[in-house]
């Protein structure tokens, strides 16, 4: 099953209820929202009070994305999302943290950036919905995608199939319509997308990019 959150950084934030209605429109199955702290990137992003103010616009599941230093220390704060997705690189112990948002009743999603192994997290795999892995330098949308990290979606793709596990492969940054394909063909199925999801007509962008995503599931080996 392929997996489309648009995320909303992409979004005319002026107008971020009807960009969320367009998305849901176009068959999204949850929305992607970046917190950015300044710090751990070099940008500002969303918060608490954007969950609290989607929640009642729409019943799409929320993904609180922690692109943010010492997430433990916040974590709370998103307990309304249905998925907190940490950086794997924020935290000192990462099985405390991916327990600590479990705690929270929340699903689990653990982010890589480009410079990151991924062999390192093969101990967590169990225990995650999703593992996504970072295609740009976090902090901004509309950066172009890096092939070299299909790499890492072929291993973890791998140790799915080997250890039978259920955690979905996302990759997150410069998917759009042209790079979507190679990644699917990769081993993964789960994507957040900004500029190409919130671009023209949202809904017939977010449905476009489903029906590449499925097209390409021919492909994977
Ligand atoms: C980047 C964010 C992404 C961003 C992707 O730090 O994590 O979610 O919105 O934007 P695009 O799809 O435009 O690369
Ligand atoms: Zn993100």
């Amino acid at each position: 099953m392929i997996h489309i959150s648009p995320s909303i950084l992409a979004a005319d934030t002026a107008y971020l209820a009807a960009a969320v209605r367009a998305a849901e429109a176009g068959g999204a199955d949850s929305l992607h929202v970046d917190v950015m702290d300044g710090h751990y990137v070099a940008n500002y992003a969303f918060s608490p009070k954007t969950l609290a103010d989607l929640r009642q616009v729409t019943r799409l599941p929320l993904h609180a994305h922690l692109e943010v230093s010492n997430p433990d220390d916040v974590l709370s704060l998103f307990a309304a999302a249905e998925m907190i997705i940490v950086q794997e690189d924020t935290t000192p112990d990462l099985a405390a943290t991916i327990a600590a948002v479990r705690r929270l009743g929340c699903q689990v999603g653990v982010g890589v950036n480009r410079s990151r192994s991924v062999e390192a997290l093969a101990s967590v795999l169990p225990q995650v919905e999703l593992l996504l892995v970072m295609a740009v330098e976090p902090g901004f949308g509309g950066q172009p995608f890096d092939a070299s990290v299909l790499d890492k979606v072929r291993w973890l793709h791998a140790q799915r199939r080997a250890h039978r596990l259920n955690f979905a492969i996302g990759v997150d940054g410069g998917v759009n319509l042209t790079t979507i394909g190679e990644c699917v063909a990769a081993g993964a199925d789960f994507f957040a997308i900004g500029s190409a999801a919130f671009a023209g007509d949202v809904a017939a962008s977010v449905q476009a990019l489903r029906n590449a995503a499925t097209a390409s599931m021919a492909f994977r080996r």
